[in-house]
């Protein structure tokens, strides 16, 4: 677009609003702050300063005691709404303060550890980025930790994840700086494809996270910030109490939806506080394709990286023989199959051995940390990812695009269904 014909608009938001909007367009709208004082999901923005944000962006201003924006180019719907949630969320976030600096001087325990819960699509993430973001500003160190497998916030589709975070998010990208994150494999990008290793490895999360809390003091008291999937029936509502339970949690924020608040009232008891807090209205619902594309945007960038900052993934052939792949978990039998010595929960995390052929085409691998398949591949979390680019069969090589040079700093791939085409 020529500079000259782009957009330009200016906004003055009184204190307590925010301006929404989003992006649909292949040029980008950037946003300067010109004055006042404002924030994007709990990142405060710098005077002056261009942010530019990509198709697909949903996006809202808000401002504590009112500020002038300027929008180039052409958002979709940009609106100011005058009712937010914020006070709710700061509220949220100075009950966990005060809990923070309540144990900050007891040696032996452990900051807030909140669960947030809800439905599809009411904010849980953009949750977590403001109260992740508010905690830091206040000097905290708290552990995000993403246990949804479709979207995750931390790494790639397919798995989930713990992050130590020390400064809010990219106002931009909208993610934590990676530092020292903790993956595990699980494969799929829905919980219910294999529900056991999907509660065993919050079980394995949970476990790295409190060995932790005992080693970092400032992590200890700063506590921790769970994320959730959107799935709160069934199964969904089962692991929600699973990851309560083994991170345990002493704080629920349920987004907007009351019957959940009280059934997770009834089932937690009293030593839990389950507290509602509403949606916001600005929180923009995405289609299933939406959430298709996210996904592949998401491997994408593990390996490309963003416009403002690109990666160069590297792309090498490996033998058939140079590394072992392998799939977590194998279908159900009925219990009446099963050798009388098996355990019932043995196929969820049982390490299947799989065939080097043209089905890894374009399929999205964990590298496992594990040093050699003796070891339990299931819950050891991975080095990283790679995506199988080319098999050839004659020549028994696998092409693997993978964000560090070869060699493979450890053999063992875990498959996941999640399939990556590198159209790059
Ligand atoms: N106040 C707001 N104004 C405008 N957009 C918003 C606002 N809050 C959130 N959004 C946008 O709405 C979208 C959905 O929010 P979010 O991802 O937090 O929901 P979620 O509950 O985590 O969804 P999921 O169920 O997929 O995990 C995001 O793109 C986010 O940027
Ligand atoms: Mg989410």
């Amino acid at each position: 677009m020529d500079a000259s014909t782009i957009p330009v608009a200016e906004w003055s938001l009184s204190a307590q609003t925010e301006l929404r909007f989003e992006v649909e367009d292949t040029d980008p709208v950037t946003l300067k702050l010109l004055d006042g004082t404002a924030e994007i999901f709990g990142t405060e923005l710098p005077p002056s300063q261009q942010f530019s944000f990509a198709d697909g962006a949903k996006v809202a201003v808000f401002t504590w005691h009112g500020c002038r924006v300027q929008l180039r180019g052409r958002p979709l719907h940009p609106y100011v709404s005058t009712d937010t949630p914020m006070v709710a969320y700061l509220n949220a976030h100075a009950a966990l303060e005060k809990m923070r600096e309540s144990v900050e001087r007891a040696r032996d325990l452990v900051g807030p550890r909140v669960v947030i819960v809800g439905s599809k699509d009411v904010g849980k993430t953009t949750l977590c980025r403001i109260l992740l973001g508010y905690a830091t500003r206040w000097g905290r160190q708290p552990v995000y930790v993403d246990l949804d497998c479709g979207q995750n916030s931390i790494s790639v589709p397919g798995c989930v994840a713990a992050l130590p975070v020390d400064r809010p998010a990219d106002v931009e990208e909208g993610t934590f700086a990676l530092r020292a994150p903790l993956v595990f494999h699980y494969g799929s990008a829905s919980p219910s494809e294999n529900s056991d290793l999907y509660l065993a490895l919050i079980s394995e999360l949970a476990r790295v996270v409190r060995r932790r809390f005992g080693t970092f003091a400032e992590c200890r008291a700063s506590g921790c910030v769970v994320n959730t999937c959107g799935w709160i029936d069934g199964f969904g509502f089962k692991a929600i109490v699973h990851a309560v339970m083994e991170f345990d949690a002493n704080v629920v924020l349920v987004l907007d939806q009351e019957r959940l608040f009280s059934q997770l009232k009834t089932s937690l008891g009293s030593s839990v506080q389950v507290v509602l807090l509403p949606k916001s209205g600005g929180v923009v619902s995405r289609s299933r394709s939406f959430r298709n594309d996210a996904r592949m945007a998401a491997v994408r960038k593990y390996f490309y990286g963003t416009a403002k900052e690109s990666l160069y993934p590297h792309s090498f052939n490996v033998g058939f023989d140079d590394v072992l792949v392998f799939k977590i978990g194998q279908p159900r039998v009925p219990d009446s199959c099963l050798p009388l010595d098996a355990k019932k929960d043995d196929s969820a995390t049982k390490v299947v051995s799989v065939a080097l052929d043209m089905d890894l085409l374009h399929c999205v691998c964990g590298l496992s940390l594990a040093s050699g398949p003796s070891e339990d591949l299931a819950r050891t979390n991975v080095a990283g990812f790679v995506v199988v680019t080319d098999v050839s069969m004659e020549k028994r090589t696998l092409t693997l695009l993978s964000p560090a040079a070869h060699p493979l700093p450890r053999n063992c791939l875990l498959i996941s269904d999640i399939r990556f085409v590198d159209m790059k």
